[in-house]
């Protein structure tokens, strides 16, 4: 049911606050007489001693999911001090990658189903390591054959485009950080800065969901091109793969997410005054580096639409023009969650504007269940 949706992508996008609010339901628990808030992911509690243990932590997904666990890595590295490395599941496949014993393998997948993280997961447990899901679909394959795992609650999925998932993904993952990192005094004001940003996090996304009008503006703008580039980095160069992703699987548009670092190494020889390029800016420890990414962008008369924190919109863009997109800031390592929604929302009005089949986006399916 829609509702007073034209879209299930449409209807998904703007119940972001919602399934949030459900992903972390019964989850963040106020301990009693101290003000500390623990995090109970009731899933895991009987394992969480082997996780902590464990001499690495893999996350293992496809697309949206795997995107999705890339944000999520730099504060499960931070709270945790286990190195986490990532895998897509085709590829881990391919390459008969190594996973070990002493490995906490963890299976990303809104369905659940998805052939190639199946796969990945049946050799993951042949080789012995502590399997963990985190699913969206109760009974769902991954969910069953995982050792234990968290569901995100965040409600059926219908749009082919993955998006309350997305952000819902995120969020138990960063609770996975908070569950997996030891309460020590030296992190304490992090923890509950990040709870407190937790516990703010509907309420952010509600506000970044006005510029739905901003950004059909946008799209208006960029109906007619071929091509769009995303730039990010640190907790938000998912951020810049995910829009890129959402872009071209709806619309249509050849859209391509970079590092930002990697800029110099190769994607400066496409800017121009004509290919529009989406850059991610929020104020983070990689500000400044943005800054001076976006100065070089001007220099080369690169046209520009910057993603910055409210209040940073003159200083982002000084010494050139360039379209702004002000959200609210949140805890750096949330931001992505609040990042991806102007850029959601994009990809769903220029494919609405070019005439395509938002929902059931050409050659797809939701769940891609074979090879
Ligand atoms: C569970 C209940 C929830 C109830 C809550 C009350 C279910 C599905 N969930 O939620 O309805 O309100 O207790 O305390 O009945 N699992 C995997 N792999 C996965 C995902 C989950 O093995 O990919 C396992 C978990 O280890 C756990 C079970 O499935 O044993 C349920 O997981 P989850 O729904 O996340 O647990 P709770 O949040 O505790
Ligand atoms: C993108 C999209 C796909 C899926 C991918 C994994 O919007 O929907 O990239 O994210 O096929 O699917 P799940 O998460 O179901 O394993």
């Amino acid at each position: 049911n829609k509702g007073r949706y034209e879209h299930y992508m449409q209807k998904e996008i703007h119940e972001q606050p919602e399934s949030l609010t459900t992903t972390m339901r019964g989850r963040l628990i106020q301990g009693g007489s101290c003000k500390a808030t623990t995090v109970l992911l009731g899933g895991l509690k009987d394992h969480m001693k082997t996780i902590r243990r464990s001499r690495r932590i893999v996350f293992v997904g496809c697309g949206t999911s795997y995107n999705a666990a890339l944000a999520a890595r730099p504060i499960l590295e931070e709270l945790s001090g286990v190195p986490v490395t990532m895998e897509i599941a085709s590829d881990l496949l391919d390459r008969q990658g190594p996973i070990y014993r002493e490995d906490t393998a963890v299976f990303v997948s809104q369905s659940g189903e998805t052939a190639d993280t199946l796969l990945a997961l049946e050799y993951a447990l042949d080789n012995g390591a502590l399997c963990v899901g985190i699913t969206n679909t109760v009974g769902s394959a991954i969910a069953r054959k995982t050792h234990c795992g968290v569901h995100i609650n965040a409600g059926a999925e219908i749009g082919v485009a993955s998006t309350k998932a997305y952000t819902s993904q995120i969020v138990v993952m960063a609770m996975l950080a908070l569950a997996v990192g030891g309460d020590t005094i030296s992190n304490q004001a992090r923890r509950e800065a990040i709870v407190d940003g937790l516990y703010d996090l509907p309420s952010k996304v509600r506000e970044v969901l006005k510029l739905d009008n901003e950004m059909k503006d946008l799209a208006k703008q960029l109906i007619a091109e071929q091509s769009l580039l995303v730039f990010g980095r640190g907790y938000n160069y998912a951020t810049a793969l995910e829009g890129a992703l959402k872009v071209k699987e709806v619309s249509l548009m050849h859209s391509e997410g970079m590092l930002a670092g990697e800029m110099k190494h190769g994607p400066l020889a496409l800017v121009d005054e004509n290919l529009p390029i989406i850059v991610i800016a929020t104020h983070d420890a990689c500000f400044s580096k943005q800054q001076s990414v976006i100065q070089q962008l001007h220099a080369r008369r690169g046209r520009l639409i910057v993603v910055c924190s409210k209040g940073d919109a003159a200083s982002v863009c000084s010494g050139g023009s360039c379209r702004v997109i002000e959200v609210p800031q949140v805890e750096d390592c949330l931001q992505p969650v609040v990042n991806i929604v102007p850029l959601q929302l994009l990809a769903y009005h220029l494919t609405v504007l070019r005439g395509h089949n938002v929902d059931q986006p050409r050659n797809l399916a939701k769940s891609v269940t074979t090879q």
